[in-house]
């Protein structure tokens, strides 16, 4: 499908079958995630599945996930992040987003539901995942086969003149 066609279509999803994706969907969605450009190419990064019924009951205090069968976390490293040196900006967030981004658009193309979730609660994340050496949770995007009781909602954006000013 044309790329914007395919972000036309895009909607977040909060009602999921439980029928599982399979392993080959997840590998091209984390492929999608891998090949995401990051500041100075440093991929500060770091992307945890979260598929088993095990996990993700660990998760299910943190966030609510709408039912989804599998839930991506995306991780970011701010010691290895690019530093702007004018005023010590950091890309950990802007690296990560875009990872989740591509995530989420491949997400689409394979046909499946996605919802990117940042209510959630980062202590319960990090234990859940067992994370350490820096990396904090930036996104988690969940993702899987939309629900027929899905409700879908018309997207709703501002009118392109008001976000768009060309000089
Ligand atoms: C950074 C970010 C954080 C978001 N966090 C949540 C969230 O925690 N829970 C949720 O249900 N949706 C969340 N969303 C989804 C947005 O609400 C949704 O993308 C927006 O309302 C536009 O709707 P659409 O995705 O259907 O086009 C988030 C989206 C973004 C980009």
């Amino acid at each position: 499908m044309d790329l914007l066609n395919l972000m036309e279509k895009r909607h977040s999803v909060r009602a999921y079958s439980n029928k599982k994706v399979s392993q080959e969907m997840i590998d091209r969605i984390v492929k999608a995630g891998v090949l995401a450009p990051t500041a100075c190419n440093f991929q500060p990064v770091k992307i945890v599945v979260i598929e088993s019924d095990k996990s993700l009951e660990k998760l299910s205090s943190a966030a609510n996930f709408y039912n989804a069968p599998l839930v991506f976390a995306v991780l970011a490293k701010k010691d290895e992040a690019w530093h702007r040196p004018f005023d010590g900006m950091v890309s950990d967030q802007i690296d990560a987003s875009i990872v989740t981004d591509h995530m989420m658009l491949e997400a689409t193309e394979l046909g499946l539901g996605s919802v990117w979730i940042c209510y959630f609660n980062p202590e319960i994340i990090k234990n859940a995942l067992d994370i350490d050496n820096g990396y904090e949770v930036i996104n988690l995007l969940a993702v899987g086969f939309e629900d027929e009781k899905s409700k879908v909602v018309p997207k709703k954006r501002k009118e392109l003149c008001s976000l768009v000013k060309q000089i």
